[in-house]
């Protein structure tokens, strides 16, 4: 039997290629560039099957007219915001993710982004880089302290409940907000709000992990900025529309948030210019997962689910 094509639209690790390549014939695109409506469309007429990163746009529109040569989408990501995936089903496409092997990878640059942010790294980085460092006092550069403080985690999946595992090492104090209330023994002890509103007023940090639905897109308007004490920081690892980055910006200027740390914007790539003149936003271009263990082990993930799929059976990361 001819072996399966795969169309591979960006650039995977070195490991996640040669497996795939010993049991696959891959369309390779060593690129590290979104793929266009048009060549997804393209493609689908020439593959069986896909991995696309987050960023491949499966709308409505694309998924109307693939060809019905394509059988799968084993996205690389765990995110699957990207696909709309009732267009896909009525397409009988299947569609797959990534979960669990990204979430401490994940946590760490939240983590990263939580202490960069209440500690004013970018400014630090720029003045000592910049040859601007020519004073000292007690009073110079003082940021906010994260040991001991108070983490509101919103969505506590695999990724928040990483997170809330590393904040503890910090002796921080969990809250969160879900849509359930987790078992006891996956709590850990993390209070539950089950009003995002009601947790906002209590936390100094707040971390975003939740999925971008058209329910929670802006979740973190100008009303619930307001909502959060004065002097709070605001961590986005999980997607840019979750903030509305107009209000970010107001708050940060009003001086009622401290800091923020984003690893995700509204617009990506690129992100938002508006924000860059802000030191106190400490931005990184959507590397959460971008470690080279994580890398494979999400490469590897996504060629699991193709296995089992070629192979007949029902992949493990079944989305559609
Ligand atoms: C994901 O897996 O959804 C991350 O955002 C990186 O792709």
């Amino acid at each position: 039997m001819a072996r399966p094509k795969v169309w591979l639209p960006r650039r995977l690790s070195a490991a996640t290629l040669e497996r795939a390549r010993a049991s696959y014939d891959l369309v390779e695109e060593p690129v590290d560039k979104p793929a266009t409506a048009a060549r997804i469309i393209e493609m689908s007429a020439l593959v069986d099957a896909m991995i696309p990163c987050h960023s491949e746009q499966f709308t409505a529109e694309v998924a109307a007219v693939l060809d019905p040569r394509l059988k799968i989408i084993a996205n690389h990501s765990v995110g699957v915001d990207h696909c709309d995936l009732a267009a896909l089903r009525a397409r009988g496409i299947t569609v797959t993710n990534t979960p669990d092997v990204l979430s401490d990878a994940t946590a760490e640059i939240a983590m990263l982004l939580m202490l960069g942010a209440a500690r004013r790294a970018v400014e630090g980085d720029r003045i000592v880089r910049s040859g601007a460092w020519d004073s000292w006092s007690p009073a110079f550069m003082v940021g906010k302290q994260v040991s001991g403080a108070r983490l509101g985690i919103v969505g506590m999946g695999r990724v928040g409940r990483s997170l809330a595992e590393k904040a503890r090492g910090f002796g921080m104090e969990i809250h969160y907000h879900n849509r359930a209330e987790l078992a006891a023994d996956q709590a850990k002890g993390a209070v539950y709000h089950a009003s995002l509103d009601q947790m906002l007023g209590l936390v100094d940090f707040l971390s975003l992990h939740c999925p971008i639905t058209p329910q929670t897109r802006n979740l973190i308007d100008a009303r619930r900025f307001a909502l959060l004490p004065k002097d709070a920081v605001i961590v986005n690892t999980a997607r840019g529309g979750l903030i509305d980055e107009a209000a970010l910006l107001a708050a940060i200027g009003s001086g009622h948030i401290a800091a923020a740390g984003l690893d995700c914007f509204a617009q990506e790539p690129g992100g938002n210019r508006a924000l860059a003149g802000e030191e106190r936003i400490m931005m990184l271009p959507h590397i959460g997962s971008a470690t080279r263990k994580t890398r494979d082990a999400m490469g590897y993930r996504a060629l699991d689910n193709l296995d089992a799929y070629f192979s007949g059976k029902q992949p493990r990361d079944l989305v559609n």
